[in-house]
């Protein structure tokens, strides 16, 4: 994969921790062929030490290409060899290295959005990384720390240093989450760059998609909790794009369905026992129908495939 030659506008899947793993991206793959799916972020220093939990969370299918891969960590050199160790043992389209994640737990350790503040450590990762593998290499980064036109620096030392395309969340470090997504202020930073550039934040739906990339002028753009329960957004939006229709939603029971499917792969990959772990994504299926809190404490209960069909069941008689 090229990120020059994907089709315009390049739609992916936003890498969110403990969610966009196998079995939730190769239920979007099913429903979209051309998105580019970003799985979690993994820690570079457990994939040199070998942790067998880290590596089994890499593992891949075929069908889930195009996909890539993101890692955190503040050694380059450490950075290096994972980013060596995962495109020797997976294979995925691309490597990406957060920089933008706020949480406490990993700016105390020098990586994440820490790196924005200290340009000379974010630049070795990407240099060091960029000499040690042969597929693409992007930064994932926000629009500064604390000021929102703080990135237009740092992105282009990344592009001088190696990365071959940018993905910018429209919020500071210190927003968060709160606020909205500043997509005008992606837009300043993303002119000072030759690579391709992506907008990310707050994008829901088809408007929501063309107004982020019309203000930020990117060539694609990032959906990350607009595709939680969502796993159809990519194609209700392209077929809104291209055939000029409404943006349209699936059905309540086509929606049911994806997420008997979804539990089907997850239980696949994990294990019955992985029915833990699948039951934060099931509520995200039914947000917004009427007794949504009554199947949200249920939805936290499943114990097994039997129970989410069950669940499944009631929302579509409750919802109808
Ligand atoms: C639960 C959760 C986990 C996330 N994990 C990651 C991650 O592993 N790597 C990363 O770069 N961003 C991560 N993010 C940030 C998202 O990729 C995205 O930048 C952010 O949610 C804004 O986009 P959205 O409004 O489309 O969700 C995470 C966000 C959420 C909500």
């Amino acid at each position: 994969m090229r990120w020059m030659d994907a089709k315009k506008p390049i739609f992916s899947l936003s890498p969110m921790a403990d969610f966009t793993d196998l079995p939730f991206c190769r239920l979007i793959r099913d429903l979209d062929k051309e998105t580019i799916l970003f799985r979690e972020m993994v820690s570079a220093e457990a994939i040199v030490r070998g942790n067998q939990k880290t590596l089994t969370m890499c593992e891949l299918e075929p069908i889930e290409h195009p996909v890539i891969y993101q890692l955190f960590g503040s050694n380059p050199e450490t950075m290096a060899k994972a980013a060596k160790i995962i495109e020797k043992q997976f294979q995925p389209d691309g490597i990406d290295i957060n920089m933008g994640c706020p949480v406490p737990k990993a700016t105390s350790q020098y990586n994440g959005a820490f790196l924005m503040r200290d340009k000379y450590r974010a630049v070795s990762i990407v240099a060091a990384v960029k000499d040690a593998i042969n597929i693409p290499l992007s930064v994932k980064t926000r629009l500064g720390w604390d000021d929102v036109n703080s990135s237009v620096e740092f992105v282009r030392a990344l592009e001088k240093a190696g990365a071959e395309a940018i993905e910018i969340h429209g919020r500071t470090k210190v927003q968060g989450y709160s606020g909205i997504a500043d997509w005008e202020a992606v837009g300043r930073a993303i002119k000072v760059l030759d690579v391709p550039a992506f907008v990310n934040g707050d994008i829901v739906d088809a408007k929501t998609a063309v107004d982020a990339l019309d203000k930020s002028g990117a060539v694609g753009c990032l959906i990350g909790r607009g595709a939680l329960g969502r796993p159809w957004i990519f194609n209700a939006i392209r077929n809104s794009l291209s055939g000029g229709q409404d943006y349209t939603e699936p059905d309540l029971d086509i929606k049911m369905d994806l997420m008997i499917k979804h539990a089907e792969y997850h239980i696949e990959k994990y294990g019955e026992k992985g029915v833990i772990s699948l039951r934060k994504h099931l509520p995200w299926y039914f947000k917004g129908i009427a007794g949504f809190r009554q199947f949200r404490a249920d939805a936290v209960q499943v114990k097994d495939l039997t129970d989410v069909k069950e669940l499944a069941k009631r929302v579509i008689e409750f919802g109808i």
